[in-house]
């Protein structure tokens, strides 16, 4: 009897944890105000994990540990869609947008009365999701209209996608059957932070949010969707099941009651109203969030929307006003090379000048060589170029049918264009390297990393006067910089004492800059801000990590082969091990004092093994489980037996009902500190 009532318990604290999770996930990703922390998040998965691990019978589709995981998939299987997921008839200008309007009048008096709702026009990947009794059952991609793709897996990775509806669990209940349309997408802030981390690892980077988006959501595998910065923003229903909606304002407000993240909308009671919130979000283009294309003018009236009936694929009812092209055809005049700090090579595109999207664009990326002869792009070509918000202009292809035969093929360059020295190509990468570590084009680059707000933050020492200091031979590598004297600044055009000063005095000061800013600063490829602070976990100078192998640095998180050969390979190069000598001389040597035992003593936590619970006064999560393995213990999840310590912050989630049952030391941050005997 009593293993049924707790059987019965624990069921019902599962049903309890799903909800919760669910409508906290809500709260994070779809109305941008959680009310926990990240941590007690965590917190409630793992409870959820555990318990669905005694009980896999239990397990349902709209459980929250079900978002990731799912094994590859040979194909999709093709779905027909209920209705047809129509499409929308374009006008390119305001002129267009009233022609349509009096079309509309002629076929239907009432249009005169009508107003409308506008929306912007996401460019991302029209999906439509299906909900069975308020589960999330498949999702599809649009396909020609009438079938699609069975894209279900994928999309449940997408945190924005419920899998329950309505998420508020005090919510009004669901249809039976609802069919909601949306568009799955990457922010433009998401697309930029994804591809910067791709070029810190050395991999090809995306070309644009909307073909990145689409590649995610259309390949086989799960895991790989749910490592992409996804999201969702829906803006109409295709089927509901018991309900009929009177207009387009009832449609946004019931997915909004449901839990659903809803596209931005704006309600105008005229055709002006509409076309000045259109022109509205022309001026704004740049400062959305993600790529729109234009802006959506919808007839609020769903009876008239109906009634006007559907030309082809396209409805009468709504219209799609086109934001002017970011896209222009020019001629490519010639192909640049420019040579980045690491010494990779990367080509641009010098343009007959253009106007794109009001920006007179003369120059535009190429992105790398393997994408010039992937896309047969030749010098004399007009080529395809876009632009959108403050990415920097890049080339799509080239126009073949415009070609008359004098385009000429392009070759990378064999010597680097700043140094004459050969240029190199490792197997596997994409990128050209100049691997003279005396380049001037590099040196320049160098400094102005080194000397960057992420490395050693030397402020003053714009690019402008690194250029100085290289022309000038004033510096020949960064640890030279050290070494410079007011006298020597006050021989440059354009200095004065005062200014001389301050910058001598900045890159002194920059001598306590710590080792992760310092190893950042060197510029070793592959090894950004993270890695270095990670390194310094590890090693406690430079001296230290100079004799690392590739082998032991591999063992760390987020090394791999490419990046550990890299490592090593600068510390071998006699010309880097001058500049380290030259550091230390010059008195530039962090030391990375605390996480380091002197050899031979335990660390104070060796072999202990700690769970918190709760937010502590001072630390955050991340923070508390690095300390705490900086001095040798252990962090976990769950308490079991094994845990040593439960620490206790404010709030604590049921892991300190566990640790009381399984009698485990609880200990607060100050009784943390004092084991620790810091
Ligand atoms: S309404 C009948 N609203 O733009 C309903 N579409 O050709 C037609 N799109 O691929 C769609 N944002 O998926 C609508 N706010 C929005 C939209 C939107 C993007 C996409 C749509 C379709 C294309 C229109």
């Amino acid at each position: 009897m009593k293993n049924q009532s707790n059987i019965h318990d624990l069921k019902k604290r599962l049903e309890e944890l799903k909800e919760q999770i669910n409508y906290h996930n809500y709260l994070y990703h779809v109305l941008d105000s959680p009310q926990i922390s990240d941590y007690d998040f965590d917190q409630l998965l793992v409870e959820l994990k555990e318990i669905e691990e005694k009980h896999p019978e239990w397990i349902t589709t709209d459980s929250p540990t079900q978002r990731v995981g799912a094994a590859p998939l040979e194909k999709f299987n093709k779905v027909q869609h209920p209705s047809p997921i129509l499409s929308l008839s374009n006008a390119f200008d305001e002129a267009d947008v009233r022609a349509w309007y009096e079309r509309i009048h002629k076929i239907d008096d009432r249009v005169k009365n009508a107003n409308f709702v506008v929306e912007p026009k996401i460019d991302g990947l029209t999906v439509v999701l299906h909900y069975t009794n308020g589960i999330f059952t498949m999702g599809a991609t649009r396909g020609d209209g009438f079938e699609g793709e069975d894209v279900t897996a994928n999309l449940k990775t997408i945190r924005t996608v419920p899998l329950k509806i309505p998420v508020d669990p005090l919510g009004e209940k669901a249809p039976d059957v609802l069919v909601v349309r949306g568009e799955v997408f990457i922010t433009i802030k998401e697309f930029e932070a994804l591809n910067a981390r791709l070029l810190e690892a050395g991999e090809k980077t995306y070309q644009n949010p909307r073909n990145t988006a689409a590649g995610s959501v259309r390949q086989l595998d799960p895991a790989l969707t749910a490592s992409r910065p996804l999201t969702l923003l829906t803006y109409a229903i295709v089927e509901c099941q018991g309900r009929e909606f009177e207009s387009e304002l009832q449609v946004l407000t019931f997915l909004k009651q449901m839990g659903f993240p809803v596209v931005e909308y704006y309600y105008c009671e005229n055709l002006d109203k509409a076309l000045e919130r259109s022109r509205f979000f022309l001026e704004i283009r740049d400062k959305m969030p993600y790529e729109a294309d234009g802006s959506v003018i919808k007839i609020n009236n769903l009876f008239l929307s109906r009634d006007l009936g559907v030309v082809g694929k396209d409805p009468r009812g709504s219209i799609a006003y086109k934001f002017p092209a970011r896209e222009v055809v020019t001629k490519l005049i010639d192909i640049g090379v420019n040579v980045g700090r690491t010494g990779v090579l990367t080509p641009y595109a010098i343009l007959e000048p253009v106007n794109i999207g009001g920006v007179i664009v003369k120059q535009a990326t190429l992105h790398n060589f393997d994408f010039i002869k992937d896309k047969d792009i030749r010098i004399g070509d007009y080529v395809l170029v876009k632009r959108s918000g403050d990415v920097i202009p890049y080339v799509i292809g080239p126009v073949e049918s415009k070609r008359d035969g004098s385009e000429k093929i392009f070759s990378p360059p064999e010597i680097c264009p700043a140094c004459n020295q050969p240029v190199e190509h490792f197997p596997g990468e994409v990128a050209w390297y100049c691997v003279n570590s005396g380049c001037p084009a590099q040196l320049i680059r160098n400094i102005e990393h080194f000397v960057s707000r992420g490395a050693m933050d030397i402020v003053g020492l714009g690019i402008k006067i690194v250029e100085q200091l290289v022309e000038n031979s004033l510096v020949k590598d960064v640890a030279d910089l050290y070494a410079l004297k007011t006298s020597q600044l006050l021989n440059l055009e354009g200095f004065a004492e005062k200014k001389a000063e301050n910058i001598i005095n900045a890159i002194q000061s920059s001598k306590s800059q710590s080792l992760a800013r310092l190893i950042n600063a060197l510029g070793i490829r592959g090894v950004g801000e993270v890695l270095s602070n990670d390194l310094t976990k590890y090693y406690q100078d430079l001296s230290a990590l100079a004799k690392a192998s590739v082998e032991e640095l591999q063992n760390i998180e987020g090394v791999g082969p490419n990046i550990a050969q890299a490592i090593v390979d600068w510390f071998a190069n006699p010309k880097n091990l001058e500049i380290l000598n030259k550091l230390k001389k010059n008195g530039v040597w962090p030391v990375e004092l605390q996480r380091k035992p002197e050899s031979g003593k335990a660390l104070p936590l060796a072999g202990k093994t700690f769970v918190i619970t709760g937010t502590l006064p001072s630390f955050s999560r991340e923070q508390v489980k690095e300390y705490i393995e900086s001095l040798g213990g252990k962090v976990t999840d769950s308490v079991s037996k094994k845990t040593d310590y439960l620490v206790l912050g404010e709030n604590p989630g049921s892991k300190l009902a566990k640790a009381e049952n399984l009698g485990v030391k609880i200990i607060d941050e100050t009784a943390l500190r004092e084991i620790t005997k810091l």
